[in-house]
């Protein structure tokens, strides 16, 4: 090879000239120019109507940790203002309150940022204040090799919580606090994140259906529950009602465990520390597709009271009224104990 000599100019290289140029004008003016993954310059009109669920769970995680520095920020300038209180200039956010909106921020429009095709429905919405989301990097999501699946855009919902357990949130019981991404696909709940931003060290738990799982999952040991007298997790906020429905299916001998945070009492549920997680009031979807996602993977059991799969396609509306039972071991016998009290 001559490198030092003339160029010869032949058809196929003024060719692949050509198609290069032509292809640099259409990356340039058409193409997204925030998106790394170059790839998309070449893809099939197949390929832009769907996603891939690596990126999804790799975004999933990502923005459920950044929600939870926003949350864990604005609890520190709450701390701040109440130590100096009086000092704090009129008309100043409370910044307790704004935690939603500022983790709802960073969540949902680290999101639609990506994903510009996806229906991403929050627990919050935007005022005009909220116009800076920021970049999303690669995370290290352990070391795990990841499979690259497709799936198509308009299949795909994605629930987010900026922050679950607001009202203890305020009170600072911040053991409760989560923020969640759920993506469901036709329905179903495939990835589940929940991220708690007050644990020590802060812990995301993820789920991708059966084909991978965060170390933190990974680590829960199944347990045994006691069949007889079950611990269930019900809520601290409205206990009356579902406390006389797990009496009535279990038994007089059943434990109450009063909690905050659906995520929390999933997570207490697939942790093994109690053994069923029971809810009969309407409850919302972004509070429950991430755990329902993660009861999945470990193969438990998540329904309504009657035993029914919640349906998290954003046609199916966010309210669920039929109340939740969730369980991991000894799923199937409890949630017959609920839908049929007279098998106790
Ligand atoms: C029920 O579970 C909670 C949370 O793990 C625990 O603190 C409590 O001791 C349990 N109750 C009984 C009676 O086992």
């Amino acid at each position: 090879m001559n490198l030092g000599g003339t160029v010869k100019i032949n058809k196929v290289g003024v060719c692949i000239v050509t198609i290069s140029f032509l292809l640099l004008f259409i990356y340039i003016f058409i193409g997204h120019p925030d998106d790394t993954n170059s790839s998309r310059l070449l893809a099939t009109p197949d390929e832009e109507n769907r996603v891939n669920m690596k990126a999804l769970l790799v975004a999933a995680k990502e923005v459920a940790e950044k929600g939870g520095q926003q949350v864990r920020s604005a609890r520190k300038l709450a701390d701040m203002h109440i130590q100096s209180k009086g000092k704090t200039k009129e008309g100043v956010n409370d910044p307790v309150t704004d935690a939603d909106f500022k983790s709802h921020c960073v969540m949902y429009h680290g999101l639609k940022k990506k994903f510009p095709k996806l229906k991403v429905i929050s627990e919050e919405h935007d005022t005009n204040e909220c116009n800076t989301p920021p970049s999303l990097d690669v995370v290290d999501m352990e070391g795990q090799t990841l499979p690259d699946l497709m799936v198509a855009n308009e299949d795909v919902t994605i629930w987010i919580d900026p922050l679950d357990a607001t009202k203890e949130f305020t009170e600072n019981l911040l053991q409760y606090v989560t923020t969640m991404v759920c993506v469901a696909v036709k329905g179903k709940p495939i990835i589940g994140v929940i991220h708690f931003p007050f644990a020590e060290p802060q812990v995301t738990y993820w789920t991708w259906g059966n084909v991978a799982r965060s170390e933190s999952v990974k680590k829960l040991a199944r347990t045994k529950p006691n069949v007889e007298a079950p611990n269930i997790t019900v809520s601290m906020s409205h206990t009356g009602e579902v406390q006389k429905l797990a009496q009535v299916a279990f038994g007089p001998n059943v434990k109450i465990t009063k909690a905050a945070g659906a995520g929390y009492k999933v997570m207490e549920v697939v942790k093994g520390n109690v053994d069923i997680y029971l809810h009969s009031t309407a409850i919302k979807k972004w509070d429950v597709c991430a755990g329902n996602a993660v009861i999945n993977s470990v193969l438990g059991v998540m329904t309504d009271l009657k035993g029914n799969k919640l349906d998290y396609s954003s046609e199916a509306g966010a309210l669920n009224n039929g109340g939740i039972f969730a369980a991991v071991s000894e799923a199937d016998l409890f949630l017959d104990k609920i839908t049929n009290p007279s098998l106790k």
